[in-house]
């Protein structure tokens, strides 16, 4: 780092300062005295008082002119911080000059930026912003209607602010992620407070009005996470442009003064990773806040030095002693400017070893921190951050992938927000697609966090953390006009806007057939409810295998265990003989439930609205084999995927315990697939067995050892005996006619007896498998299939299933996903749907690296299949997949208190193997 050190410019032979200063010698004291009447002129009306130079006072070895009046600007500065000006949006209403057109949305339900509700509201917004909110009816604010007007009844639609998303790195990490576009950390070096986002912000990332069409109108993007002062981040408005100029938010209040800043610093796994191999560290944790601690240290002295210089400006004597010129730097000053209090200090860290290190360096330097971003175990250390008024910037259900975010609660947005901590909630896009910021919220209010508190999470208080909220975050006459308008309950599943208005203009709008579903019923105006907490009296107990169960509402399970198509209703009950269901219905189970209680069976009473449906089954990459991906003692291991003549199988790899397996049995998934691990392109074949079993002694542990071989064709495929898609794609083909001798499992496949996988997303690689399909009679299979709608009526007309993942098909990080679907509104369908309406057999499952989603498939199929289908939501996650993969049925049995098709849901009772496996089991219990 020594290179990084500043020469503050070049030395004049024979005068030397103490500090290393350059000297400038002004000749014309004249002018110097001009300048700083000037100056002081300036400085008396703000707040800083400069001395007042006597008229004929002699200057020796003096600064040049404009040193001295670039030094004592920058004195004057130093006294100002910063403000969030609260009279901006009267000042806006005040001065507005031209009178466009205006936006007159009428009949809205109100949600504003922190969870209030106005129904029947009026909003209109002209120039920009809004200029009129209220609850009059529309008639009374058209003083005379010009006709440019747009008049829109919303019909009691819900609106709310722009969604506000206080961690991104769209622009800076362009998606579909190349090497030419990756802008988002200069890792030249472990500290970099000089790099600016906004150098490097890219106006044509295509992520960019997708994430607005998800309703994100603000988002904070910040430099990146891979070293530890990565620089300074900038607000953008989520809009298409052709210049960063029209993007950016401007941040400096009306009052003039400083704007608003925001630097970026990082704490814990990335930097030790990233800097593992490099001369200057930090490898450890130590060298990492040695790191913090010597850059500190620098933009200490600097402060001092400048200090010093503007004391000694302050008076008249000191002025004359000056000779050399206000101190600077290019690469320490915005630490300078975070000692001074002018930057808000947004830090990445997980562990509270990182939070705590942190705190020390603050306190050390004497600076204030804003926010803690990720901060998954906050939960531990709240009192601190309480006491020292620090925000929580996290995630809903970002866990497992790594050490620090390994065992993360599921209630972690809940304790915070109770404990008084403002809670913001935000997806690191394109870590998380950023579009679905609204689902990370959805997932933070079904783990408890009020629906108040959850709306203020996306809206309200990052426009707080920003110091952006004066202007953005409410619907509040003045303020920007930046407005969603959603189909149904932003907290609903499958939740999307109908409309968005950024700065007053709309940058999407859905398709009118879009508007006229989000009118019928079944789309829910209200918030759902949260998970209960409270866990009703109940006789269940693991080990039953006789039970009687009151109070369900809807079936999907019938006599045997088995599938029902079409679900029953009714108050009804189930009755469980000897590890089988004999009854399940209304009032023809009476005589059996009669019999049962006779018989002292143990009965289980769901307090209102219990749900049956079979144990889920998906399909997976890692579950069972991996911990914590990036931890490689936590993981089974990967081969070469280049031992074709002996396949192995996942079966002597599965571990039967670990949060992943288990969080995904307590929330219902009862059955997974999952292929052994590679590096390259041969997977070898799946197992299918109980996410619940103990270990492989347990009845069913393993219910099917080989279901299909797995190949991963695609760039992360690329190995040494196959480094191209060519030969990935020449290879398979091989396997499957010329080569299938070289084992059985081969010849069966080419027969069509064992269903062959192949994870790909590139829709021509599909359209080969389609090919393929036709020429071998193979069983193909499709998993990822991302831009699968592409070939869907191909796929159909072949019989070629796919199983999307992720669910929703679209988030193009990679070049072979980018012509993904976005789903409504701005395509009217997602990738699934329109494979579905082609005929397609589709399942959803999960193709997520960081291991964790697979919990949510139920509310991820529900999206999907859309409200009111929910046995097509169910066949997603279950016979789909029985089907395509040639599984056996299953006859376990999920009872669920709620609907778990919709959030709020908690699982009552699983059963499987012909006994109770749980009674409500937790989800985060072990
Ligand atoms: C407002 O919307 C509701 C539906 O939520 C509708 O019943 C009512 O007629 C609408 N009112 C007006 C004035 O359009
Ligand atoms: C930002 O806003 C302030 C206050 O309205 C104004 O003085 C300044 O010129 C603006 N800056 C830019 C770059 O538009
Ligand atoms: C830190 O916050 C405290 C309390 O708000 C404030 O008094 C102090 O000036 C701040 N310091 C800096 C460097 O921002
Ligand atoms: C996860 O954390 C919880 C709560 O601290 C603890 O009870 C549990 O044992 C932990 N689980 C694992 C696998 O570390
Ligand atoms: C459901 O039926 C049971 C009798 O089996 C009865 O006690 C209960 O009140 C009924 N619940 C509802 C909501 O009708
Ligand atoms: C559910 O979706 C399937 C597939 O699109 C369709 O065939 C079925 O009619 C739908 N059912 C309902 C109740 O909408």
């Amino acid at each position: 780092m020594e290179k990084a050190q500043l020469q503050e410019g070049p030395r004049r032979p024979g005068r030397h300062q103490r500090d290393g200063g350059i000297l400038l010698v002004i000749k014309n004291n004249v002018i110097l005295t001009v300048v700083v009447a000037v100056i002081t002129t300036y400085l008396l009306s703000s707040q800083w008082h400069a001395p007042r130079p006597q008229e004929h006072h002699r200057y020796t070895n003096q600064l040049d002119a404009t040193g001295l009046e670039y030094g004592i600007a920058q004195c004057a500065l130093n006294q100002r911080r910063p403000v969030v000006d609260k009279n901006l949006a009267s000042s806006r209403l005040a001065a507005r000059s031209s009178v466009g057109p205006r936006t007159i949305l009428h009949n809205a339900t109100l949600i504003d930026g922190d969870g209030t509700i106005t129904l029947e509201s009026t909003i209109v917004i002209q120039d920009g912003i809004f200029t009129k909110v209220s609850k009059a009816p529309v008639d009374d604010l058209l003083e005379p209607a010009s006709p440019d007007d747009r008049v829109i009844n919303l019909q009691g639609r819900i609106v709310t602010p722009g969604l506000v998303d206080a961690h991104s790195h769209a622009g800076v990490r362009e998606t579909p992620q190349l090497w030419a576009t990756e802008d988002v950390t200069e890792i030249s070096a472990p500290v970099t407070p000089w790099a600016r986002a906004v150098d490097a912000l890219k106006p044509h990332d295509r992520a960019i009005p997708v994430i607005a069409s998800g309703g994100v109108t603000t988002s904070l993007v910040l430099t990146g996470a891979k070293n530890q002062i990565s620089g300074e981040g900038v607000v953008i408005k989520m809009k298409w442009a052709n210049s960063v100029r029209d993007m950016l938010v401007n941040t400096t209040g009306s009052g003039g003064g400083k704007p608003q800043r925001y630097l970026k610093m990082a704490m814990g796994e990335n930097q030790k990773r990233q800097f593992e191999n490099s001369a200057s560290g930090p490898s450890t944790r130590l060298g990492e806040s040695y790191w913090f601690r010597k850059a500190y240290d620098e933009a200490a002295r600097l402060k001092r030095r400048q200090d010093r210089w503007c004391e000694a400006a302050s008076t008249a004597q000191g002025l004359t002693s000056i000779t050399q010129e206000y101190p600077r730097s290019l690469e320490w000053q915005t630490l300078v400017d975070v000692l001074r209090g002018d930057v808000r200090v947004n830090v990445h860290g997980y562990e509270t070893e990182d939070i705590l290190a942190m705190f020390d360096h603050a306190d050390e330097f004497g600076f204030n921190i804003t926010a803690l971003h990720h901060a998954l175990h906050a939960d531990l250390v709240m009192d601190q951050i309480k006491t020292r008024n620090i925000a929580v910037v996290g995630f809903s259900d970002s866990w497992g992938d790594k050490k620090e975010l390994y065992n993360v609660s599921s209630y972690l947005p809940r304790r915070i927000a109770e404990n008084g901590i403002p809670f913001v909630l935000t997806r690191d896009h394109p870590a998380l697609h950023g579009q679905w910021l609204i689902y990370e919220a959805q997932i933070a209010h079904h783990f408890g966090l009020d629906a108040e508190s959850t709306i203020s999470s996306v809206i309200s208080l990052p426009a707080r953390l920003l110091g952006l909220d004066n202007r953005i975050g409410f619907v509040r006459p003045g303020y920007d006009g930046d407005l969603v308008v959603w189909d149904r309950h932003p907290l609903q599943v499958g939740a999307h806007p109908l409309e968005v208005y950024i700065d007053g203009k709309s940058v999407t709008r859905a398709s009118d057939s879009l508007w006229k579903t989000s009118e019928s019923l079944s789309y829910t105006r209200e918030a759902p409810i949260s998970r209960p907490s409270d866990e009703p009296e109940t006789t269940c107990r693991s080990g039953q295998s006789n039970i009687v169960i009151r109070g369900l509402k809807m079936s999907f399970v019938g006599v045997d265990g088995l599938r029902i198509k079409e679900p029953e209703t009714g108050n009804m009950t189930v009755v469980v003989r000897a590890g089988r269901i004999v009854c399940v219905g209304g009032n023809k189970c009476d005589h059996v439930a009669r019999q049962a209680a006779e018989d002292n069976v143990p009965s289980m009473d769901l307090p209102k609205n219990g749900y049956m449906l079979p144990g889920l089954t998906v399909v997976t990459r890692q579950h069972g084999l991996t911990e914590m991906r990036q931890e490689p003692s936590t993981a089974d291991g990967f081969s070469a995927g280049e031992d074709y003549a002996s396949p192995l199988s996942s079966r002597f790899g599965i571990k039967f315990d670990g949060i992943h397996l288990g969080r995904a049995y307590r929330s219902g998934v009862a059955r997974i697939v999952t292929p052994p691990l590679t590096e390259g392109f041969f997977h070898g074949t799946s197992t299918l067995f109980r996410a619940g079993a103990k270990s492989v002694l347990d009845d069913g542990a393993i219910a099917k050892p080989k279901v299909a071989l797995h190949f991963t064709i695609g760039h992360s495929a690329k190995s040494s005996l196959t480094p191209s898609i060519t030969s990935q794609i020449s290879k398979l083909r091989e396997l499957l006619t010329v080569d299938k001798y070289i084992n059985p499992v081969y010849q069966s496949a080419a027969r069509g007896e064992i269903p062959v996988v192949v994870h790909t997303n590139n829709k021509d690689v599909i359209a080969h498998m389609v090919a393929l399909k036709k020429e071998t009679g193979a069983h193909i299979v499709i998993m990822g299939g991302s831009e699968a709608h592409l070939v869907a009526a191909e796929l159909a007309e072949a019989v070629v299933p796919v199983i999307v993942a992720p669910f929703w098909g679209c988030e193009p990080l990679f070049w072979d996903s980018r012509n993904c679907l976005p789903g409504p509104p701005l395509t009217d369908r997602l990738g699934p749907q329109v494979l579905i309406d082609a005929g397609v057999k589709v399942g959803i499952s999960n193709w997520d690296d960081t291991n964790n989603h697979i919990r949510n498939s139920i509310w991820e199929a529900s999206w999907v299949a859309g409200p009111g289908n929910r046995s097509l939501a169910l066949d997603l996650v279950s016979k789909n997949i029985e089907d395509i993969l040639q599984l056996p049925r299953s006859r376990d049995f999920v009872v669920y208190e709620g609907d778990p098709f919709n959030f709020g849901a908690k699982v009552a009772l699983i059963f499987e193997e012909g006994k109770v496996q749980s009674c409500y089991p937790d989800v985060d219990e072990n």
